[in-house]
């Protein structure tokens, strides 16, 4: 578990799905390929031509439409010599490439621009003008006038590491907080939104323009969709129930084929406190009963903007305190990056839970436009959104507001099925009735939507992380990073290890490509794991990975405009140091043939997380999030980027760690061919 891993909440009766179903296969017969035949030919290559999928631009957010007729042509060779595993404490990348920082954490950006003091001693207001801690899901929104030279990066800031943010770590003053130091984590929280451009040298560069802008999370936003005026959203702060402070543990992300991003709200439920009677919608979440995770709501001075991260019951009503205020969390945000003045919005329609990110499938004009989502916690479940109104070149958010929440329930046959957490749905309120949980309304349903979708009994899965949708044939891949809580007795066909430390990718294909369908077939990509315990493509008998490709803890994901999937790696620091994996990693598969490749290793104790790049193909943005997570106060477990050793290749000399060195930052990374050529390829 690292550092921002929540414990189980799930405890609902739902079962493992095994455990309802006698189960058709045993996990010997997934192993040894019985189901091969059945599924053979399901992912091909051949049978994707034939279907002529159309083509959508994996990434840019423009209003390009897919052509009905594009044939699929995406079938990526993976032209580089895989890298090795290491414990360097520097970006390992093949001959041939090269890398830059870009925006390391504490990077002003606007306002005064104060510089980033090495000493870690800016204040709550400089960070506010810097960019944030912990870099995770990210895009690039590029500009109409040179698309591949010239953009607006937006950055998630997941959490801050406390040993890292202030000079002498974090303090606690009689049980209370110095507010400046809570004002500065508020602060490195969020988003970053960056101006970028690329020089004649191929070097990218921050440009001081307008459209730069943090948000954080203190940021006011908007509530929308059908928990807009709920009474589970009224507090002190917003009685009418339309608006609330910050988002919280943003995660990984998503983008709208209208050009505006999606960050995504994961592990906020640990941010506050409730020390009265814990309603199901702080229960369900794992809300502490003891105190906040980094204790914000003790902050010195008792400030409105700190207490309410305190959710106890103080007043006669929620319109006198913040018993609330939790429920403002755990959403889908849009947040227009090309108009510095827009006020966030939480999209409530798409669900509350712990989202890791949120995917568009390729959108087609006159159908509903589809977002899938994980909710990353052990035991927890798979999610799409799909719109009421249909796709047409002028649409905007709004088209979040209204559309039905589904969740996934993987059958052990292979088949799986897309159940609706609606509340007028004849089989929700069936199963709701028969479970004896009821709901007012179809904002409860959302605030709750944990236990809607225990109530339709769906799939207990293994921490679902990142998702990525081809852009030609739809298929659906989303990793499931480990869960050491599943057991011999509670695995099924769709998560066949029990514990399962090392984590697989799993895929789905919609009935008939189409993504809005609510049936679906599957099988398994990857077991990852050491080279005895790993495979690809197990339902076709599959190789064992080698050390070109062992991996463990898959997390980010993304398929790019060649069709290139590219994997990423979040696994713990004991994972790295003690298991044959080193430093986490970044690998380029081909999810057609089941070739894999290493392509990336990160600087010690970070995590590989983000990833985007220019139209191109040309310039890869990638986040290497808290390198040196298990830093002591003054006491680094990595010096990078500032020990000068931005990036090396296979067979140098690894870089060594100075605990008393550089403090480390997390920081973007832009990777690029030294022949200018497209990367991966
Ligand atoms: Fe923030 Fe599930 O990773
Ligand atoms: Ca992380
Ligand atoms: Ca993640
Ligand atoms: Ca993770």
């Amino acid at each position: 578990m690292n550092d921002n891993d929540i414990a189980e909440s799930n405890h609902s009766d739902n079962p493992h799905f095994s455990t309802i179903l006698v189960k058709r296969l045993s996990r010997r017969q997934m192993l040894t390929g019985s189901l091969g035949v059945a599924v053979a030919g399901m992912f091909g290559l051949p049978e994707l031509t034939g279907q002529a999928e159309a083509a959508a631009s994996a990434s840019t957010a423009t209003k390009s439409v897919p052509s009905p007729n594009t044939p699929f042509t995406l079938n990526p060779t993976l032209g580089f010599e895989a890298v090795p595993v290491t414990r360097s404490d520097t970006v390992t990348i093949p001959v041939g490439y090269k890398a830059q920082v870009l925006i390391p954490w504490g990077t002003p950006i606007t306002g005064n621009y104060p510089a980033y003091a090495p000493d870690a001693s800016n204040s709550g207001v400089d960070q506010e003008q810097q960019v944030g801690a912990h870099h995770d899901g990210m895009y690039y929104f590029s500009f109409e006038d040179n698309p591949n030279a010239h953009g607006l990066l937006v950055v998630n800031h997941e959490y801050v590491d406390q040993n890292v943010l202030h000079t002498n770590g974090p303090s606690l003053i009689t049980g209370q907080r110095p507010e400046d130091e809570v004002r500065k984590e508020i602060a490195a929280h969020g988003i970053s939104i960056v101006e970028i451009s690329k020089d004649s040298a191929g070097n990218w560069q921050v440009i001081n323009g307008r459209y730069n802008r943090r948000i954080t999370a203190s940021t006011p936003m908007e509530i929308r969709g059908p928990v807009r005026g709920s009474d589970l959203v009224k507090t002190k702060y917003s009685p009418a129930g339309t608006e609330t402070r910050g988002t919280i543990n943003n995660c990984g992300n998503g983008y709208t084929p209208w050009g505006t991003y999606l960050t995504c709200e994961e592990n906020w439920a640990g941010y506050f406190v409730n020390r009265t009677e814990l309603a199901r919608e702080h229960s369900r979440y794992g809300v502490s009963t003891n105190n906040g995770r980094y204790r914000w709501e003790t902050a010195q001075g008792g400030a409105d903007e700190y207490i309410r991260f305190d959710a106890s019951v103080k007043g006669g009503s929620a319109n006198e305190d913040y018993r609330n205020e939790p429920n403002g969390q755990g959403w889908i945000v849009e947040i227009d990056p090309f108009n510095p003045n827009s006020k966030p919005i939480k999209r409530t329609a798409m669900g509350r839970f712990a989202h890791e990110g949120c995917w568009l499938a390729p959108p087609q004009l006159g159908q509903p436009v589809v977002f899938y989502s994980g909710d990353d916690s052990q035991n927890e479940y798979i999610y799409k959104f799909v719109t009421k109104a249909r796709y047409r070149k002028d649409v905007n958010g709004d088209i979040l507001d209204e559309g039905t929440l589904y969740v996934a329930r993987f059958n052990d046959d292979g088949t799986g099925k897309w159940l609706a957490l609606d509340i007028n749905d004849p089989y929700f309120h069936a199963m709701s009735i028969s479970k004896g949980v009821f709901f007012m309304d179809q904002a409860d349903v959302l605030v709750n939507t944990r236990l809607a979708a225990d109530v339709v009994g769906a799939t207990k899965m293994d921490r679902p992380e990142w998702g990525a949708v081809h852009p030609q044939s739809r298929e659906v891949y989303m990793t499931l990073t480990n869960n050491s809580s599943r057991n011999a007795a509670t695995i099924d066909a769709a998560n066949p290890r029990g514990p399962n430390p090392y984590g697989h990718i799993i895929r789905w294909r919609e009935e008939g490509h189409r993504s809005w369908a609510t049936k679906f077939t599957w099988d398994i990509f990857i077991l990852a794991g050491p080279e005895a315990d790993s495979q690809v493509l197990p339902q076709q008998n599959g190789p064992a990975l080698t050390q070109d490709n062992i991996f463990a803890s898959p997390d980010g994901l993304w398929i790019d405009q060649n069709g290139i999937l590219w994997i990423q790696t979040d696994m713990s620091g004991s994972q790295q140091s003690s298991g044959p994996f080193g430093n986490n990693q970044m690998l380029a598969a081909n999810p057609f043939t089941g070739e894999i490749k290493r392509f990336l290793v990160g600087a010690q104790d970070c995590e590989v997380t983000g990833i985007v790049s220019t139209p191109d193909g040309k310039s890869l943005f990638v986040n290497l999030q808290h390198p040196g997570d298990r830093s002591g106060v003054n006491n680094f477990t990595s010096n990078w980027p500032d020990n000068g050793k931005v990036f090396g290749h296979p067979g140098e000399q690894a870089v060594t760690v100075n605990p008393s060195g550089a403090r480390p930052r997390s920081a973007t990374v832009v990777i690029s061919r030294k022949d200018d050529g497209v990367v991966g390829m």
